[in-house]
């Protein structure tokens, strides 16, 4: 469920006013409700049931670190791409024995950081990376717990710049080269095989895509066991989609909404038959699926002026605090905090960043605004903060987190003299 309704036409997050909040915090700023991605966390968690599982969470959509010790309090692993991730999960209380990293270009250093902590292990994305482990654990004298991780060649028909599972893809280790490896790697002296991941893309809308990979791995698993690989795990990835279009009505009065594209429910039914005889954990690594609701980026009007034939709304948010509408065209819903039911128009909302590329909406329905108003861009939890950007020299927002009445600054806006430290 999404926290965030009308009540009298002010827009709420949980049970607090946003304009009321925008009167002691600067616009912009990050506004997430902890009810809806604590609720979201244990809804995909209860969808695995009893199947002996693990949820690793994708700390890339998200990584504030208040957020990161809630779900470490609620039993969440971690996916990790990075040293910065690695210590950053590590730092919220995540156990290193639930981490996993994936990622395409680990550094030596990088390995060596996983190997200290003891981590769950590396999904490896090429049999040069598989080389490079073995040979780094060999010179400390252990040997390092891997998965292979395989590009099943699976489309999502999703926006190619987050589409994982297709061969063409940099991604993984193609499926006929994990087969020949799973042999391979019984003469590697210093990696032990303890899993097979997958992870095939982003805002997955459709079912069709698990029941594949849910059929895939399995496949996959089986010839593992039958080779004499003990497996600690099957890792089927995240990508669960949510909603962005419509995710909340405009009207005077409304109640929190579903915000998830596929219900977790329907997603496990597609992935456990197939995994449940293989009698290893199945991990399930949800970024967006997790946070994306749970979040609004909050901004104000600065000015409204008419160029082109076209009305241009300038907001003091921008590709800096959230790139997704620049970078893949994405459709954020954006409404007004205070609705107050004027006639609608045409209008491009734009921010204060040098680029025409710096829009948050283009050719969109708004009521009438004037300077000083303030906007909500929805389901913004997700890859909103963490791929922010000092670009123009601008500091990064804040990031406040609401729980029931109360509010707190979770992170306050970047000094504006740290922006070039
Ligand atoms: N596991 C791996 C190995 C990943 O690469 C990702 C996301 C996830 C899990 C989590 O995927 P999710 O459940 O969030 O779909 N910046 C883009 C999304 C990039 C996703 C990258 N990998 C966006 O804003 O749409």
């Amino acid at each position: 469920m999404m926290h965030f309704h009308y009540s009298h036409s002010h827009l709420l997050c949980e049970e607090v006013p946003i304009a009321a909040l925008a009167e002691q915090v600067a616009t912009p700023f990050y506004l997430y409700s902890r009810r809806t991605y604590r609720e979201n966390y244990a809804q995909i968690d209860q969808a695995f049931g009893a199947h002996p599982h693990r949820i690793c969470y994708a700390l890339k959509a998200n990584s504030n670190l208040d957020l990161l010790r809630d779900f470490a309090a609620m039993g969440a692993g971690a996916d990790v791409v990075s040293v910065g991730e690695l210590k950053l999960a590590l730092r919220a209380g995540i156990p290193a024995h639930t981490i996993v990293f994936a990622g395409v270009g680990k550094r030596d250093d990088e390995i060596i950081a996983g190997l200290q902590a003891g981590i769950r292990s590396f999904n490896v994305e090429s049999e040069a990376e598989l080389a490079v482990i073995d040979d780094l654990a060999r010179q400390r004298g252990e040997s390092a717990r891997v998965a292979l991780r395989v590009n099943p060649n699976i489309d999502i028909h999703g926006h190619p710049y987050i589409s994982t599972g297709r061969s063409a893809d940099k991604f993984g280790i193609e499926l006929q080269r994990t087969r020949e490896l799973l042999r391979e790697i019984h003469a590697m002296k210093n990696v032990k095989l303890v899993g097979l991941h997958s992870h095939i893309g982003s805002l997955i809308t459709e079912l069709a895509p698990y029941t594949e990979v849910g059929k895939i791995m399995a496949a996959l698993a089986q010839e593992a066991l039958a080779l004499g690989h003990e497996l600690d795990y099957v890792d089927v990835g995240g990508g669960l989609g949510v909603i962005y279009q419509n995710a909340l009505a405009v009207q005077a009065d409304t109640a929190p909404v579903e915000g998830l594209a596929l219900s977790p429910r329907a997603v496990a039914a597609q992935l456990l038959p197939p995994l449940a005889d293989l009698k290893c954990d199945l991990i399930f690594e949800p970024g967006r699926a997790l946070v994306a609701t749970s979040g609004v980026l909050i901004t104000r009007v600065l000015y409204v002026k008419h160029s082109g034939g076209k009305r241009f709304v300038v907001v003091d948010a921008s590709m800096t605090d959230l790139i997704r509408p620049s970078l893949y065209n994405a459709h954020h819903q954006i409404v007004p905090v205070h609705f107050k039911n004027t006639e609608s128009e045409k209008c491009e909302i734009v921010g204060p960043v040098c680029e025409s590329g710096d829009f948050l909406a283009k050719d969109r329905e708004l009521e009438r605004v004037q300077r000083g108003d303030l906007l909500a861009v929805m389901t913004a939890g997700a890859y909103g903060y963490s791929l922010s950007s000092n670009y123009n020299a601008r500091p990064r927002p804040a990031e406040v987190i609401v729980e029931g009445k109360d509010y707190r600054i979770s992170r306050p806006r970047q000094e504006v003299e740290r922006v070039w430290e």
